[in-house]
């Protein structure tokens, strides 16, 4: 074993953490290099492992060796994210995900991962995120698809150390949110694959498995080169975008809603998008669990729509029983209260139809289009496919033809690279033979906020019958009030966590 990457167990120190009443003991190992050459200082990993266990102590029935390995990261808006540290979420102001796993009992194993704005500096925040607005040194090491390599980078380092780092390496779970969320899909669905090699040997990364167990995504921002469509099959009918953007100041978080009208030129591209995605859908050969066929006709009706129809009313349903949103952490959206939605048809305390127009007027579109392959290039996807020489660039052919800009388009190599539905889509007749081989993880909960729009509601749904249709198990639910947000039920998400481990 090479010596660069060989953890040192006697490296680490005993912290207790107090938040919210709770106490937390803990060994801490701290800026671990999880490769030989590392491009960026960010490129660390943090391990914790609860004190108890060295006590003798078993936790929820783990000792040393079969306790689970949690992976949150911090990645927000193909921003860097730093290892997490137990603490506080800057978002919501609650314990962090890596205090919460540490308090339930599991290893808390946090990589930092390269970003787009790796390089240079940027107040930009993003939900789930934790940017450490790196010194401006102009080398943007981090673009795609950097992200997923240090991944698995980490993960590969915990593997070469197994027999010295606490936890068992074969139930590796990882969790994000949003752009983190796509990181943890991402992992989930690419283990192992060779494409990533070249970029894992530049790095040093250990030679050994990166395949995981189980992923947690929170709204995965993902399967970007058909979130366009997605997004103007929904929203195509809203042609004001309501966004916030939200600014990391010394004081926390800024969150300034800005209101923007579509103009013509942008009406003319959502026309054009949406009628792109009924083939895509079509082309995947979804079904659900009774074997119906899930498409959508040239209008973008039919039985796909009604699939996700009855994720959000059965959504509404458990909200009107259980009214469990309000305890998510304080993020429910105003006015999203279930009794109050007129989209919604209740009978008897069930829920029975849902207006979809009037679902979508409700929940209001986000982004203008294109949503995520901005023809002006500005938006952070289109950074997150630019390099070192070339900051931003496009990614579907689409926003290429119709750029404002003059504009690359990037390697279609680096495109499905970064896309956990590439791995998926064996069987479909769009990408047919050339779907890259990779270990699936078998385990996946997804959770979408009903009402978050910063991605198409169809492409968390996309992502889960694809699994379903790989035989994975696949714990799929759009809570209901929710925005885009992650991390608000981690004792569910560990309660499923402590069932698929034991
Ligand atoms: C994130 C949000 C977005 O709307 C987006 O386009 C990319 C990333 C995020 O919160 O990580």
């Amino acid at each position: 074993m090479s010596d660069l990457l060989r953890f040192d167990a006697s490296k680490y120190e005993t912290r207790t953490l107090t938040l919210e009443g709770r106490t937390i003991r803990y060994r801490a190992w701290e800026g671990i290099n999880y490769c030989e050459r590392p491009k960026n200082s960010i490129q660390k990993l943090n391990i914790y492992v609860p004190e108890d266990y060295y006590e003798g102590a078993k936790l929820h029935g783990y000792d040393l060796d079969t306790v689970p390995i949690f992976m949150p990261n911090t990645v927000g808006g193909y921003m860097e994210g730093p290892a997490m540290k137990p603490g506080v979420d800057h978002f919501n102001g609650r314990p962090n995900a890596a205090f919460e796993a540490l308090f339930h009992g599991y290893v808390v194993a946090c990589a930092g991962i390269r970003g787009r704005n790796t390089g240079r500096t940027s107040n930009e925040f993003f939900v789930g995120g934790d940017t450490a607005s790196n010194s401006e040194n102009g080398s943007l090491v981090g673009r795609a698809p950097a992200f997923i390599v240090d991944m698995k980078a980490a993960i590969r380092y915990l593997r070469h150390n197994q027999s010295l780092v606490s936890g068992d390496p074969d139930h590796i779970i990882t969790n994000g949110t949003s752009a983190g969320g796509a990181l943890s899909a991402l992992t989930g669905a690419s283990g192992n694959c060779a494409d990533y090699e070249p970029y894992l040997q530049e790095i040093g990364a250990a030679e050994e498995r990166d395949d995981i167990f189980a992923a947690s995504c929170y709204c995965p921002i993902h399967n970007l080169e058909h979130a366009d469509a997605a997004y103007e099959w929904l929203f195509h009918d809203e042609t004001t975008c309501h966004r916030m953007r939200l600014e990391k100041t010394g004081a926390g978080v800024s969150m300034v809603p800005v209101t923007t009208e579509m103009d013509q030129k942008r009406k003319a591209v959502s026309e054009d998008l949406k009628k792109l995605f009924p083939s895509y859908v079509n082309s995947l050969g979804l079904s659900d669990q009774d074997g119906n066929a899930l498409t959508l006709d040239e209008d973008g009706e039919g039985s796909f729509r009604d699939y996700v129809a009855k994720k959000i009313i059965a959504s509404a349903q458990k909200e009107l029983v259980t009214h469990s949103s309000a305890a998510k952490r304080g993020l429910v959206v105003p006015g999203s209260e279930v009794e109050k939605q007129t989209s919604l048809t209740i009978n008897n305390g069930c829920v029975i139809g849902l207006d979809w127009p009037l679902y979508v007027k409700t929940i209001t579109r986000m982004k203008n289009a294109p949503a995520f392959d901005d023809i002006a290039l500005k938006s952070p996807e289109c950074e997150e496919f630019g390099d070192e020489k070339v900051f931003a660039r496009h990614f579907t052919s689409y926003s290429q033809e119709h750029s404002d800009v003059p504009a690359e388009l990037a390697d279609a190599k680096i495109v499905r690279m970064m896309n956990p539905t590439s791995f998926l889509e064996k069987e479909s007749s769009h990408t047919a033979a050339d779907a890259p081989l990779s270990t699936v993880a078998p385990h996946w909960r997804i959770r979408h906020g009903a009402f978050d729009r910063d991605t198409s509601l169809a492409i968390p749904v996309i992502l889960a019958l694809l699994l379903e249709k790989q035989g994975k198990d696949v714990d799929f639910f759009l809570p209901w009030d929710l925005p885009h947000s992650g991390d608000y039920d981690l004792d569910e998400l560990f309660a499923w966590i402590d069932g698929i481990c034991r």
